[in-house]
């Protein structure tokens, strides 16, 4: 089956910065953005030019130092916002603007105290201005999820026409649910006439735990661009997580889609994001949280002792992950044990593992996690007990 790409169009530089206590420097922006070339990102949204002094330096930075991937800048639908990101991408090998205005009722009415009509005009209006600049001009549709779809079809027509190459569909509330998002993709795909012209984008955002079911529907509805995040962050509960989407398309290959994305890379990158906007992951997160590979449940571990596949549907090392861990606690049985002990270079035999495994509930009862220098010290007073009887 000829597969079809999805595009990986990264935003940590800018919805996973606005997120408080993350702001980055100029320097640590353009370090990241580096390593989100080499990660293999499709586009880096590098900032939101007009924003701020410091912002639209970082922005030019990159786009001088970035030869691969295409660097974009955001801009709300006002000139003064598409002449600055349009300066700050001047030297970038692959400008992108991306541009916007929001197109739910909530965002017309309460927002701009406007009309549909009128938010239409804008909408067009800002994609001109932007081509003036480039080429690539992408057009976000602030709270897509929420917008009407007839008169989202219409806005999107109206953009394509202007020449809007990409078309961003964000549920920048993230409200929608996965058939619904879906559903809006699909109404966009059979009812906008040039949609051929342009690249369809999910947005989506975490509020309801659903961004990253919700993009892959929308590629599964015709969107071929994902808008994500490393480590899924982002404004309140985050944007749609880069490395999960990517090892979802990956895994399910009868899909019929691929990245460009070296995935091996995912854990390293995933930590320098961390450590750099001094966010930490959280232990359970799926690819690249600590204990993504780690397995404390006496089932578990007997399970996964015997055939890996049995319990984990990733290699850690396609990710760039440590090696699954067998964790020692209460809840462990026999064979975990047996195993960590050979790891330590202790070779027990069955009987002598039924001792043990007595003497390590009483030490797994009081403690959260056996460490090694617990069971050496298990099997020092097993040695001297069995060696004096
Ligand atoms: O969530 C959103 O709608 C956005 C747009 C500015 C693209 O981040
Ligand atoms: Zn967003």
């Amino acid at each position: 089956m000829a597969k079809d790409k999805v595009f990986i169009f990264d935003t940590t530089l800018r919805d996973g910065e606005q997120v408080p206590g993350c702001k980055l420097n100029t320097k640590e922006k353009l370090e990241l953005a580096l390593q989100l070339e080499n990660l293999g990102v499709d586009i880096i949204e590098a900032g939101f030019p007009i924003s701020s002094p410091g912002d639209f330096d970082s922005v030019s930075q990159i786009a001088k130092a970035i030869k691969n991937a295409t660097v974009c800048g955001l801009s709300r639908a006002v000139q003064k916002d598409i002449e600055t990101a349009a300066q700050a991408l001047k030297d970038a090998a692959k400008p992108r603007i991306h541009t916007g205005i929001g197109t739910s009722d909530y965002h017309i009415k309460s927002k701009f105290n406007s009309t549909r009509e009128d938010i239409l005009q804008r909408a067009v209006q800002c994609v001109k201005w932007a081509r003036n600049y480039t080429d690539d001009v992408e057009f976000y549709a602030e709270d897509a999820g929420r917008t009407d779809n007839d008169y989202l079809a219409k806005v999107v027509e109206a953009v394509i026409a202007a020449g809007a190459t990409v078309v961003n569909i964000p549920d920048t509330t993230g409200y929608c649910l996965p058939y619904q998002y879906g559903e809006k993709i699909a109404y966009l795909v059979n009812n906008v006439p040039n949609i051929d012209k342009a690249v369809i984008s999910c947005h989506c955002h975490n509020d309801l735990g659903l961004a990253t079911a919700n993009s892959i529907t929308g590629v599964i509805a015709g969107a071929r661009q994902i808008e994500c995040t490393i480590n899924g962050l982002g404004e309140r509960a985050g944007n749609t997580s880069l490395e999960e989407v990517v090892m979802i398309i990956k895994q399910h290959k009868h899909l019929g889609y691929y990245t460009d994305i070296k995935t091996d890379q995912l854990n390293p990158m995933s930590r320098m994001v961390s450590d750099t906007m001094r966010m930490p992951v959280q232990p359970n997160k799926a690819i690249v949280g600590s204990n993504a590979f780690s397995h404390s449940s006496g089932i578990h571990q007997d399970g996964f002792l015997k055939n890996a596949l049995t319990y984990e549907i990733i290699n850690p090392e396609e990710v760039g992950a440590d090696s699954s861990k067998i964790v020692l606690t209460a809840r462990s049985g026999r064979s975990a044990l047996a195993y960590r002990f050979q790891k330590l270079g202790f070779q027990f035999d069955r009987n002598d593992i039924d001792e043990l495994y007595t003497h390590f509930l009483l030490v797994a009862d009081r403690k959260k996690e056996v460490e090694d220098a617990d069971l050496v010290s298990l099997a020092q007073q097993h040695q001297t007990t069995t060696a004096t009887v």
